[in-house]
């Protein structure tokens, strides 16, 4: 069987799946989408990456498609109902990425509330001729409130750490109070009036586009610090670097944007934010697991079993998944 693997990845993937016999096509960094394209058509097996979108057009193009086994834990860049139509398991990469993303996370939260871009611009320019009582002050994390929306895996870690740093832990969910969390579940109105930080880990849907918009940025505290390490799209990038430019909200932190790798022009100009290039999961270690469990999940698929990373389950209930296993 052919499996694609979009780009080269960190670890030991292609050597475990060259192992179990498959044939494979590692594409280059820098190939046309024409490229992809074409080998996606022949494969049996895909292994893309969260800028590959795979959209209907291209899921039904691929004759001999089996399997997808996305390398990241967001999957907003697969059209997941043409590929549970079309019998075809979804798979993503839980986990291993959570303690890497949500020490990034923390990373941005410290960094936007001791003003660590302003600081180290103001060194570089050469501007620092001593101590100061009042020189870059920034705020104090303990005691205040980290309002958390979406409380997934990626949350939960990231609230772990914001407690050992004194913070009041306060969360929203589309489905409500979650009982094995002990932190008080609120309203998004609530957690927005509150929230001295707010930090965003939910999946890019349908719902969740522009979740946050100038309606939702005005309930939020003035001076409030506003994070984001899930998708962009979850923020209105206009709204949000108005409130920055402002004052409204005192701080940004950000490593993915709403067209990425485009950033919004705006937000390029303002000293109150700190941008990423989408480094949440970038750690030797984190990157290595990634592509490992991509591979063995995709093993899993292209073998009839029913990988526990699948995130489109159904599949294994539709005539096509089921016609396609008894052909085996
Ligand atoms: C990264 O953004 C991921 O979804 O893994």
């Amino acid at each position: 069987m052919k499996i694609l693997i979009s780009r080269p990845l960190p670890g030991g993937a292609a050597e475990f799946l060259l192992g179990k016999g498959y044939e494979l096509r590692v594409l280059e960094e820098g190939r046309s989408k024409e490229k992809f394209f074409e080998a996606f058509c022949e494969a049996d097996g895909v292994i893309p990456l969260l800028s590959d979108f795979l959209d209907a057009k291209i899921i039904e193009s691929a004759s001999s498609l089996r399997a997808i086994s996305n390398f990241a834990v967001g999957f907003n860049n697969i059209d997941l109902r043409t590929c549970t139509k079309l019998g075809i398991p979804v798979t993503n990469t839980p986990d291993v990425l959570t303690d890497a993303t949500a020490d990034l996370t923390m990373t941005l939260i410290l960094m936007a509330m001791r003003r660590i871009p302003e600081a180290m611009k103001f060194l570089a320019d050469g501007k620092f001729a001593g101590w100061k009582p009042d020189l870059l002050l920034g705020k104090d994390l303990r005691g205040k409130n980290l309002g958390i929306i979406g409380m997934g895996r990626i949350g939960k870690a990231l609230a772990g750490r914001a407690e050992a740093f004194g913070m009041h832990i306060l969360y929203h969910t589309k489905s409500g109070s979650k009982p094995e969390i002990h932190y008080p579940h609120v309203s998004m109105e609530t957690l927005l009036a509150e929230s001295d930080v707010v930090s965003l880990h939910l999946p890019l849907t349908d719902r969740t586009h522009h979740l946050l918009g100038p309606t939702q940025i005005a309930q939020m505290k003035t001076g409030a610090v506003l994070v984001n390490t899930c998708r962009g799209p979850v923020l209105d990038e206009s709204a949000v670097s108005e409130a920055l430019e402002k004052g409204k909200l005192f701080y940004g932190g950000f490593d993915v944007y709403e067209n990425e790798p485009m950033v919004h022009s705006n937000l390029l100009k303002l000293p109150n934010v700190i941008l990423l290039p989408h480094i949440g999961s970038a750690t030797v270690e984190t990157r290595s697991a990634m592509g490992m469990t991509a591979a063995k999940s995709l093993d899993e698929a292209l073998s009839g079993r029913r990988p526990s990373t699948t995130v489109n389950p159904d599949v294994y209930d539709t005539p096509a998944w089921k016609s396609r296993e008894k052909k085996q």
